[in-house]
């Protein structure tokens, strides 16, 4: 094991309040592994339809073509991802903690069993590095349910036939995952990615801080504006996620905002929208966060 990675690891994993991570190459390889690991030819997973271009693809054509189908939740309908599920029906529950950080929002206290997360964006936060990392909570228990979980509960012929929950209790999940995918598809990146994210981690806390404040004083400055139709921020007073923004980020919503503006009903919206971002002359185009 590389000293610098088991650090990173390390010290992810305690900010989420999980026992141990596992760092790769990507965000993506992340979600992928971290499916991989509990999923195999014939299971389902659910999930939000609210996606990120790549994980949208990964759901609704990899991962079928693997024989794993997705169902997605459009919408908000968040009464479709209960806090309980875990316990209540004996499912993981797997947050994407990307663009809140562990800095706003720690998934685990909210009944989430594994956290996954782009290292790449606020984390690394200076746009030098691709990373990825899985964190398990070791709050789920993978042997209640053995038929569920056969990658995990079940003998791996290119292990020795090693039974990953026999052998490993509460650690299963990221074993299973470093043996099954590190060794053979080796998405890990190498140094210095790991020290560069690492020195980023540093400064989460005073980045996402001052990330919120800017964002934030925008949305309202937006959401006044005459020329503006709607603004979509969390931490806003008039946001119907505004109540669940306290609830799991203490009222505050990050860096992101999307917002729309107002047309004539001569106009088509979307050209319009194109002329108005070809327009902007300090606010660059970018296809990542
Ligand atoms: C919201 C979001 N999630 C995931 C990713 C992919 O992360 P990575 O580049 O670390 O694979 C991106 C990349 O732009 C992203 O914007």
């Amino acid at each position: 094991m590389n000293p610098t990675i088991a650090v990173l690891e390390e010290r992810v994993a305690a900010m989420e309040g999980g026992i141990v991570g596992l760092a790769v190459a990507s965000g993506m390889s992340a979600i992928t592994y971290a499916i991989q690991c509990i999923c195999t030819v014939g299971d389902n997973i659910v999930s939000t339809s609210q996606l990120y271009g790549g994980t949208y693809n990964l759901f609704a054509h990899a991962l079928p073509n693997q024989g794993i189908e997705t169902h997605m939740i459009a919408n908000d309908d968040f009464a479709g991802f209960e806090a309980e599920i875990r316990t209540k029906h004996g499912v993981p529950l797997i947050v994407y903690n990307t663009v809140a950080t562990p800095f706003l929002c720690r998934p685990i206290e909210h009944g989430a069993a594994i956290v996954v997360h782009s290292l790449t964006k606020y984390i690394g936060g200076h746009g030098t590095s691709i990373g990825g990392i899985i964190v398990d909570s070791g709050q789920f228990y993978w042997v209640a349910n053995k038929e569920r979980f056969p990658v995990l509960n079940q003998p791996d012929p290119s292990y020795h036939g090693v039974v990953y929950t026999n052998a490993l209790g509460q650690l299963s999940i990221l074993v299973a995952a470093e043996l099954r995918h590190l060794e053979t598809l080796v998405p890990l990146s190498t140094l210095p990615i790991h020290l560069y994210i690492l020195t980023g981690l540093e400064t989460l806390g005073l980045r996402m801080e001052r990330h919120c404040e800017n964002a934030e004083k925008l949305a309202e400055y937006l959401n006044h504006h005459l020329k503006v139709s709607w603004v979509n921020y969390a931490a806003l007073a008039d946001s119907p996620y505004n109540a669940t923004c306290k609830i799991i980020t203490s009222g505050k919503a990050s860096g992101i905002l999307s917002f729309g503006i107002k047309v004539s009903h001569k106009v088509d919206s979307k050209v319009a929208g194109v002329q108005f971002i070809d327009a902007l002359q300090m606010i660059l185009r970018l296809v990542k966060i």
